[in-house]
């Protein structure tokens, strides 16, 4: 067997979740080459910068940090730069004319060629750009690169690209097209992490409702069935649905399947017909608001989230209403939101009536401050209920929140299957419980609401099952 010497990898990255499973996978496809991750960019071997590039911000800030590196890299010239992801994909050739200090640009669909290439700069000191896309998933056996210490939760990907083009979106351009990965090679992956102590997977996908039908390999809720059938595995989430793809079959998946967490992100953008038109959502407000009533019927309690775009090309004052009518009529449990900034590849991007900077601003002002009454009032709605907490570990930043917590020597946090962030303190509790609690699913009684949190205790009933995983996790 070959030994190598250590080397640092050190991997920025910007973006979506899937830029951060991306991540991870690159530190476990290095591995073999003898990169450990670090912290410090100044001490690194080797700088990643994983891009994003779905609205201007993002890939504002891709260039601004890799122009940060050209100090660094004349500081330490054996420093190799790779820039990967979603803006790598986007301009390809065109970063290593720009950008001399850069070694390597590499494309979404190149991760599993990367290790060959690293090789190669190493070697021959040699400048590379690979953006190549396939429509098929070439390499598909699990990876699973490093968890942190106490990872209670990860990502697992079970399909990538998407065949939708609404026009706003830079995705199929980047990520290519919807190609799925085999159900048995993601039960593996995410046995894999289940044995290496994660409790809960968030499968993710640009569409998931689509699954497999390309392939023809078994429908989303049939893989979700199996992922549900995993020993030790607590919860299941994922995302994201497009509206237009949620099916009967799904739907009532969220009723009889216990492992998976009563939460739906079920992006809607707009609620203007006329806009959903020009987005090419292919769905109506109505269709949208059908879906959610047939979800809550088959489960009253799911918690419903979405992403908005305000500001999309041609929008009026009147249309941007309906968007503020549909938020209320919803009551979403949360929501993203994000002001329209044209991409050069998306369609939009020629249309005309373009929205002002300043009109686009005050609509996600207005926007946000209605969620937030609705966030606020269904926090205050939940006080004094019982809710399961999956337990992440000690919380830091926060502040004491409410005096008769305030003596607790530690918070702790987790979330609900709701997707709601809860922090908790545990009477009696020290660091020294830490590994006690991480990982375990907690009783937690909520008794404060905030606008971005909520706030519980450990009940006496929660404290019981914490004991017996401390007893299990000390014999073994
Ligand atoms: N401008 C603004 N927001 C966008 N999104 C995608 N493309 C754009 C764009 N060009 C938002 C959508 C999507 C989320 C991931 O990003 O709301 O659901
Ligand atoms: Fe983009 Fe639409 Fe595909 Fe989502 S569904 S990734 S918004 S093209």
């Amino acid at each position: 067997m070959l030994m190598h010497s250590a080397k640092r990898l050190h991997i920025s990255t910007i973006g979506c979740q899937m830029n951060v499973y991306d991540a991870n996978q690159i530190a476990g496809v290095l591995a073999p080459l003898g990169y450990t991750g670090s912290d410090a960019i100044d001490s690194a071997d080797l700088v990643i910068v994983n891009t994003c590039t779905i609205r201007e911000k993002a890939e504002q800030k891709a260039f601004s940090f890799l122009g940060r590196l050209a100090k660094i890299k004349t500081a330490n010239p054996s420093l190799i730069v790779a820039v990967g992801g979603c803006v790598a994909q986007q301009e390809g050739e065109a970063i290593l004319k720009r950008m001399p200090h850069v070694d390597l640009v590499f494309g979404t669909h190149a991760i599993f060629r990367l290790p060959d290439m690293i090789r190669r700069i190493e070697t021959t000191r040699c400048r590379l750009v690979d953006v190549r896309l396939s429509d098929t998933i070439e390499f598909d056996s699990p990876v699973a690169g490093p968890l942190t210490d106490g990872q209670v939760s990860a990502f697992v990907t079970i399909m990538r690209g998407c065949d939708n083009h609404c026009t706003y979106c830079v995705v199929p351009h980047v990520r290519g097209r919807e190609a799925s990965r085999h159900p048995d090679r993601i039960i593996e992956e995410i046995r894999l992490r289940v044995d290496q102590g994660v409790r809960e997977v968030i499968l993710l996908g640009q569409n998931v409702n689509s699954y497999g039908n390309k392939e023809g390999l078994c429908t989303f809720t049939e893989l979700l069935e199996r992922v549900n059938g995993i020993a030790d595995l607590e919860r299941i989430r994922f995302t994201t649905s497009h509206p237009k793809d949620l099916s009967e079959d799904l739907i009532r998946a969220f009723g009889h399947l216990e492992k998976l967490c009563r939460h739906i992100h079920l992006p809607v953008q707009s609620g203007d017909d006329e806009i959903l038109k020009r987005m090419n959502r292919r769905y109506t407000r109505d269709g949208y608001l059908e879906k959610i009533a047939r979800l809550r019927a088959h489960c009253p309690d799911v918690a419903i989230t979405s992403d908005f775009i305000v500001g999309f090309p041609g929008e009026t004052d009147r249309q941007f209403q309906s968007t503020l009518d549909l938020i209320a009529a919803v009551r979403y449990d949360g929501l993203f939101a994000f002001m329209y900034s044209d991409r050069p590849q998306a369609p939009a991007a020629a249309f005309s009536g373009k929205i002002s900077e300043v009109v686009k601003k005050e609509r996600l002002q207005a926007l946000l401050d209605l969620q937030e009454r609705i966030t606020l009032e269904k926090h205050q709605a939940m006080v004094g209920r019982i809710g399961q907490v999956l337990v992440e570990g000690p919380s830091r930043g926060i502040e004491a929140a409410g005096s008769e917590n305030a003596a607790a020597p530690i918070r702790w946090t987790g979330r609900l299957p709701s997707n709601h962030i809860v922090h908790f303190s545990v009477p009696g509790s020290g660091p020294e419980r830490k590994e006690v609690l991480t990982g375990t699913v907690a009783d937690i009684i909520i008794e404060g609401a905030y606008a971005h949190s909520l706030w519980g205790r450990l009940t006496h009933r929660g404290m019981g099952a914490a004991a017996e995983k401390g007893e299990n996790s000390i014999v073994s």
